[in-house]
């Protein structure tokens, strides 16, 4: 984890800026119609870590959707280095939470499978998938294939797999949900370090609230459905950041607490209006709480 980038596989980083302005979508018509994003605006800035929170359901991957340009909007635009995105491009690059490794290839393979799909199977490609192994602590598993990899271990390859593809902007669907809680404080701190060193632009979206403030240099708090910017928090918490100066960080918990009333306003007012996702999101973060300031 502490090795330098050498020279000649430092990547060339063009960090990207993406807005989202005045975003709707919607989907469906007569009884099947959703709304599913109103009248949403935010800017995930050049070089900094946004990370996007809010309850479950609420059009998280649907403006993940928007942003790669996988979908449009029904109404407003999703603008990309100022120009509008047109549709999906190298430039940007969404990790799923759902595991995209081949099973057929082992690790390395799997992480040269994009250089090697545009024909830069070269010496630099190599040196780098070797770097950005030895960065996600794979080196031992350089030969094995994803079912001999853990859920955690296979994070960290499909990390690596993206990461050589040096896009402008990270764009990462809750990558860690489902690993147990030891395995996913792990993957945060690979992951903190990977974006600390290479500072390119950041996307990450997630239901956890403490892999979103330790992760976190902007924090975006998300309404229920039709889904909406509610809060912007700058998380101005050094870097690098370390999970055991986390723990005691009277600042961490501030900002914590801050969130967790923004989301619990929110999943109240979703409640109000019977809404089964507010118990859930009730429910959800109810049992954050655990950890009160000192
Ligand atoms: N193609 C579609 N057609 C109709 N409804 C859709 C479509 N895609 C998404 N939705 C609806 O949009 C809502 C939001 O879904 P989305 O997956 O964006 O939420 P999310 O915030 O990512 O949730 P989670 O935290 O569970 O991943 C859901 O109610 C879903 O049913
Ligand atoms: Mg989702």
């Amino acid at each position: 984890m502490t090795t330098e980038t050498p020279a000649l596989v430092r990547p060339v980083v063009r960090a990207g800026e993406i807005r989202v302005d005045n975003v709707s979508k919607e989907y469906g018509a007569g009884e099947l119609y959703k709304s599913v994003v109103k009248d949403c605006s935010f800017t995930v800035e050049r070089g900094k870590l946004t990370v996007m929170i809010g309850p479950s359901g609420c059009g998280k991957s649907t403006l993940i959707r928007l942003m790669a340009g996988f979908e449009k909007p029904t109404s407003g635009t999703v603008l990309l280095n100022g120009k509008p995105v047109a549709g999906p491009g190298r430039d940007r690059l969404v990790v799923f939470q759902e595991t995209a490794l081949f099973p057929w290839m082992t690790t390395y393979d799997n992480i040269m499978f994009g250089p090697r799909a545009r024909g830069e199977d070269d010496a630099q490609a190599k040196a780098l998938a070797e770097f950005l192994l030895d960065k996600v602590g794979l080196k031992q598993f350089r030969d094995k294939y994803p079912p001999q990899l853990s859920g955690g271990m296979q994070r960290r390859a499909e990390l690596a797999r993206a990461m050589i593809n040096n896009p402008e902007v990270m764009i990462l669907d809750e990558p860690f949900r489902g690993l147990d809680e030891m395995s996913k404080e792990l993957m945060w701190e690979y992951y903190a370090r990977l974006y600390e060193e290479s500072r390119r632009t950041n996307f990450f979206v997630t239901t956890d609230i403490d892999e979103a403030i330790f992760l976190a240099d902007r924090l975006l708090i998300m309404s229920n459905i039709p889904t909406q910017v509610c809060a912007v928090m700058e998380v101005d918490l050094p870097r690098p950041r370390k999970l055991s100066d986390m723990v005691d960080s009277d600042r961490a918990n501030q900002i914590k607490m801050a969130a967790l009333s923004v989301l619990h306003r929110e999943a109240m007012k979703s409640f109000a209006g019977g809404s089964r996702a507010a118990t859930d999101f009730i429910e959800a973060y109810s049992k954050r709480v655990r950890k009160p300031a000192p």
